[in-house]
């Protein structure tokens, strides 16, 4: 119960690897708010967890509404301790295929929400002189996207970027910022918007020849949100079946 009394938010939290990583924390003694825009979702996640998931329903693509949400989470909660961010769009559009508005909403569900919630929540956090956040990036942020398409690609290199940034901001103040790059963890997203030839091929690519399961991701968030993790900062953890090294 290494994070008995800490408040966790996962975004996310509804999805395939977002709910492994609420049981994770929360069996790690953390209450977690449970950020989706799926209400029943949500209400799902409560019945199954308890008083230990408080239920946040917001779309993380309406920067002005999210503004207003988080603040009346913080004031319902006090401090958020450990921040994940997890949710995240996929779209398969490559170069020719990606329009502008497209662009712009895979920007502002996989990035902008990131950056909004790190504002919100690092100021509570430096009056604790602790903190824990924590971006799901992907693979896709150094492979250019194998599957995926090019503002999913770009989406996750600026998250990775983010990490970096706020880690060197934030390096004396007890708050660590790291990033955990997984490819293909079994989920909805891989499993219904991939076709089964391209799951097949990707498959058949990977070093360990399995997909990557959500509990494994929900480990490394688990390990990068304890306290003997606090020297571990600006890193980005790669979770790639050995697609590549280094
Ligand atoms: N599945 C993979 O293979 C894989 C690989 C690398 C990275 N990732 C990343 O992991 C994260 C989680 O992916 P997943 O596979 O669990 O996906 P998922 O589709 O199962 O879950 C995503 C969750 O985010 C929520 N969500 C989406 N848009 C939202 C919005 N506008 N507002 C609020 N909630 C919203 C959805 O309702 C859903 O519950 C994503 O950031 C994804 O890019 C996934």
């Amino acid at each position: 119960m290494e994070l008995q009394g800490k408040n966790a938010l996962v975004t996310g939290a509804a999805g395939g690897i977002g709910s492994a990583i609420l049981r994770g924390l929360i069996e790690a003694g953390a209450t977690v708010i449970a950020c989706d825009r799926d209400a029943a979702a949500l209400d799902r996640l409560v019945a199954e967890c308890g008083p230990a998931c408080v239920p946040m329903l917001a779309d993380l693509g309406d920067s002005a509404a999210l503004q207003t949400r988080i603040a009346e989470v913080l004031a319902q909660v006090g401090t958020i301790d450990i921040l994940v961010n997890n949710a995240g769009i996929l779209s398969p559009n490559k170069l020719a295929g990606t329009t502008l508005e497209e662009w712009h909403r895979l920007m502002a569900i996989n990035l902008d929400a990131a950056l909004l919630l790190v504002q919100a929540v690092v100021p509570g956090m430096k009056a604790k002189a602790w903190g824990r956040i924590i971006n799901i990036a992907s693979y896709a942020w150094k492979s250019g996207g194998l599957t995926a398409g090019t503002g999913y690609s770009v989406s996750k290199a600026a998250l990775v970027g983010l990490t970096y940034s706020a880690a060197r901001e934030l390096t004396a103040t007890g708050i660590t910022s790291n990033a955990i790059a997984p490819a293909y963890v079994v989920s909805p997203m891989i499993m219904e918007q991939l076709s089964q030839a391209d799951r097949d091929r990707q498959l058949a690519a990977i070093p360990v020849g399995r997909f990557c399961e959500p509990e494994e991701v929900a480990h490394a968030v688990r390990f990068l949100a304890a306290p003997l993790a606090g020297f571990m900062t600006g890193t980005v953890i790669d979770m790639n079946g050995g697609l590549q090294f280094g």
